[in-house]
């Protein structure tokens, strides 16, 4: 028999052993900040934009300064090397609203253009060493990700096709459907927003549990057995290049969100593969229900956004280039300990990781 998205003993496993207490027990329905509504978002931006003041930029600057002084490798930016003062309480309020609050922030009004590419890694990053420890992002060791178009007709470089199942979504102009990234917190950094599209947009996963409870419990159901994964080639050499994972958990009271409709997609191009038909009408129900309720923002040059995976998913729209106006993100990936989140781990989250990954890169362009 074929492998389908039905068949995936080990994980079974753990799905019971993590299901034998009350607080492990899925709700009817979920409460509080996060269960937020996308208009109500939208309506009052005040609830997640903090906008910088000249305080603010003057002490981010002066922590630049400090830390390219100190001419040592990007990875070993931290909150002792990046030192900021009134501005880490800011950092602590946007910290505490990931895994506290509505999962999501946004950071506005960074002058980056006045800055070189060193300067602009050295905030990004040293703001984010306040956040968590830096997680690699690929087989490569990148704890620095480049959004970028790398396919044809690239304004920049090609590098990728954007036909091959294994390129990855963010390497493309293509539009990337809701899904969240294999990690605890990511945040992007606009860097040139390119001509037009690339509208990014998140919505709340326990608000989308709630809707789906009341319109598509079966789709509850699915979320909550294996489902296989394409790991696109980033895998652990010595494992297998398709693996399960269970879309939804609900572990110590939190709910847990693993969603990657491409991941589930591309795993058929491997022999014998199949993806029921189920799988991919609740992965079209479920974009459709996002796009319709989710919080779309235009990122802008500068702005910082934060995004607590295991709350919500996000997305963006396609988008066009032109010389000179190349849409360039760049991207880090954050673990946060239980202690500072307040969120006690499922004992599978270190499944989504790329642990066998030593090394630490920061490239300075997309490559
Ligand atoms: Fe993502």
């Amino acid at each position: 028999m074929p492998p389908t998205a039905a068949v995936a003993q080990p994980i079974i496993d753990r799905v019971s052993s993590n299901t034998d207490t009350t607080s492990n027990v899925y709700p009817d329905r979920i409460v509080g900040p996060t269960t937020w509504d996308g208009k109500d978002l939208k309506a009052h931006p005040e609830k997640w934009i903090y906008h910088l003041t000249p305080e603010d930029i003057t002490d981010i600057d002066q922590a630049i300064k400090h830390f390219l002084s100190l001419n040592i490798p990007f990875s070993q930016i931290s909150p002792s090397t990046f030192p900021l003062t009134t501005f880490k309480n800011v950092i602590i309020k946007e910290r505490n609203n990931l895994f506290q609050g509505l999962g999501v922030g946004l950071i506005r009004g960074f002058p980056i253009e006045k800055y070189e590419r060193k300067e602009q890694v050295a905030m990004f990053m040293g703001i984010g060493s306040y956040f968590g420890t830096f997680k690699p992002q690929n087989r490569k060791g990148h704890i620095l990700g480049h959004i970028k178009d790398l396919t044809e007709g690239s304004t920049t470089k090609v590098v990728y096709s954007a036909e091959d199942p294994t390129t990855r979504i963010y390497a493309t102009r293509k539009a990337q459907p809701f899904h969240t990234d294999s990690t605890d917190i990511v945040s992007l950094l606009c860097l040139n927003e390119g001509q037009e599209g690339g509208l990014s947009s998140v919505i709340s996963s326990h608000t989308l549990y709630n809707r789906l409870r009341e319109l598509r419990p079966d789709i509850v159901e699915l979320m909550k057995g294996p489902w296989l994964w394409d790991h696109k080639g980033e895998h652990d050499p010595s494992e297998a290049p398709y693996t399960t994972i269970q879309p939804m958990q609900y572990y110590e009271n939190h709910l847990f969100t693993f969603w990657g409709p491409h991941f589930f997609e591309t795993v058929s191009r491997f022999p014998g593969v199949v993806v029921e038909e189920k799988y991919l009408e609740a992965i079209r129900y479920i974009q459709d229900l996002c796009e319709r309720e989710a919080l779309y923002m235009k990122l802008q040059t500068g702005d910082i956004q934060l995004v607590n995976n295991h709350a919500l998913l996000h997305a963006r729209g396609a988008y066009k280039d032109i010389p000179g106006q190349t849409r360039h993100l760049l991207r880090l990936w954050f673990l946060v300990d239980e202690e500072v989140s307040g969120w006690k781990w499922p004992p599978n989250k270190k499944e989504y990781t790329h642990e066998y990954v030593k090394e630490q890169v920061v490239p300075l362009e997309a490559e």
